[in-house]
C-alpha cells in the first residue's frame, strides 16, 4: 500500500512541470462572467500597483496592449504567476483557472484603453527634452547617463498622467531601486545621490555625475534618506504646454533598452 502512494507521488512530483507547461497559447476563460470575476481578482491583487483601471502606479502601466515581456495570453499568465524577480511585481498565489481570468480582464483593460492620449507635440517636447538636459540623468536608446530610470520605453510602462505626476512632482512616488541618500563625511562634506547598496558597516552612492562612492560608515558622520527625489519639479521650470510637449514626447519612447 504505502509503496503504491509513494509511486504515485512520484510520478505526480515528476510530471507537474510538464503539467505546469501545458498551457493552451490563447485563453479559455473570457466569458462575461469570467471578465467579472477576473476584475475582482485585479482589484484585490493588482490594482494597488497598477491602478484601479491599469493606468499604472507603483506597477506599470497595463492599458498600452503591448507588453514587454509577454505575447501570447500564456506568456502573460506565466509571468503573473512567476512575478518578475528583482523588481515589485510580485509572484501571485491564484490558482491557474482563477490566473486566466486575470488575464483576460488584463487584456479588456487594453481594449477599454482607459489611459488618456497624448494632446502635446512630441516634436516639441523632444527639443525640451534636449533643452532642459534630461540626458545627465536619463538614457534614451544609447544616448545619456543612468543616474535615473532609462526612460527608452517608459512611454510603454507609464501612462500619460504618470509621466505628467513624474514632472511636476517627482518625489511623489520614488521607484524603490532609486532610493535617494545624503553621506555626510567626517569633515562636513556632503554627497547626495542614488544608494546602490547598503549593509551595516559599509554604503555605496551614485551622485548626480554618475561617480560611485562606497564608504565605512565608521568613516561617516551620516547618512540621511530624504524622501525627495534627486529629480527637479519641472512645474516651475516649464510652461504648461512645454509639459504637455515633453509628455507627448515620453509617449512616443516604447523601445526596449
Ligand atoms: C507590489 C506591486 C505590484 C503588484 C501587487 C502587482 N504588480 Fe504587476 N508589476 C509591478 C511592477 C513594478 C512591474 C514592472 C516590473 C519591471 O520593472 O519590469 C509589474 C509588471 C507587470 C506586468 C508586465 C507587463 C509587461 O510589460 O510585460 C504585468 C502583465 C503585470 N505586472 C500584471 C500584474 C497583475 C495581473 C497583478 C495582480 C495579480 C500584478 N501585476 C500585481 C508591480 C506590481
Ligand atoms: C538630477 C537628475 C535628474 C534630472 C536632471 C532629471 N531626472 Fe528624471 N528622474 C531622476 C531620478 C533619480 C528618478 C527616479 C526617482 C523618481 O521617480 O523621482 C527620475 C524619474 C523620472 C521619471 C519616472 C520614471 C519611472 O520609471 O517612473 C520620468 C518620466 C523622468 N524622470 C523624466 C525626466 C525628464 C523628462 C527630465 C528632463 C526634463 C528629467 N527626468 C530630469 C533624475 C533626474
Amino acid at each position: 500500500m504505502q509503496a503504491w502512494i509513494t509511486l504515485i507521488v512520484w510520478i505526480v512530483i515528476s510530471l507537474w512541470p510538464v503539467l505546469g507547461q501545458t498551457l493552451p497559447d490563447t485563453n479559455p476563460s473570457t466569458s462575461e462572467a469570467d471578465l467579472a470575476e477576473g476584475r475582482e481578482f485585479y482589484l484585490g491583487h493588482c490594482a494597488e500597483c497598477h491602478g484601479r483601471d491599469g493606468e499604472g502606479g507603483r506597477g506599470i502601466n497595463l492599458t498600452t496592449g503591448q507588453y514587454r515581456l509577454s505575447r501570447t495570453d500564456a506568456d502573460l499568465l506565466r509571468l503573473i504567476q512567476k512575478g518578475i524577480p528583482g523588481t515589485e511585481m510580485p509572484r501571485s498565489r491564484l490558482v491557474v483557472a482563477d490566473l486566466w481570468k486575470v488575464v483576460a480582464y488584463v487584456r479588456s483593460l487594453a481594449r477599454a484603453g482607459a489611459s488618456e492620449r497624448a494632446s502635446g507635440n512630441p516634436e516639441a517636447g523632444e527639443q525640451v527634452y534636449e533643452r532642459m538636459a534630461c540626458t545627465t540623468c536619463h538614457v534614451v536608446g544609447r544616448e545619456g547617463s543612468s543616474l535615473g530610470p532609462d526612460l527608452s520605453d517608459i512611454g510603454l510602462r507609464r501612462s500619460v498622467k504618470f509621466l505628467r505626476d513624474s514632472l511636476l512632482d517627482p518625489s511623489a512616488y520614488i521607484p524603490r531601486n532609486y532610493p535617494t541618500v545624503v553621506v555626510t563625511a567626517r569633515d562636513g562634506k556632503q554627497i547626495k545621490g542614488i544608494r546602490l547598496n547598503e549593509d551595516d558597516f559599509t554604503i555605496q552612492v551614485r551622485d548626480i555625475f554618475e561617480n560611485l562612492h562606497a564608504y565605512r560608515k565608521s568613516e561617516l558622520r551620516q547618512v540621511q534618506a530624504p524622501k525627495e527625489s534627486l529629480m527637479p519639479a519641472y512645474g516651475s521650470l516649464l510652461s504648461e504646454k512645454e509639459i504637455e510637449d515633453l509628455v507627448a514626447y515620453l509617449n512616443t519612447l516604447r523601445e526596449s533598452p
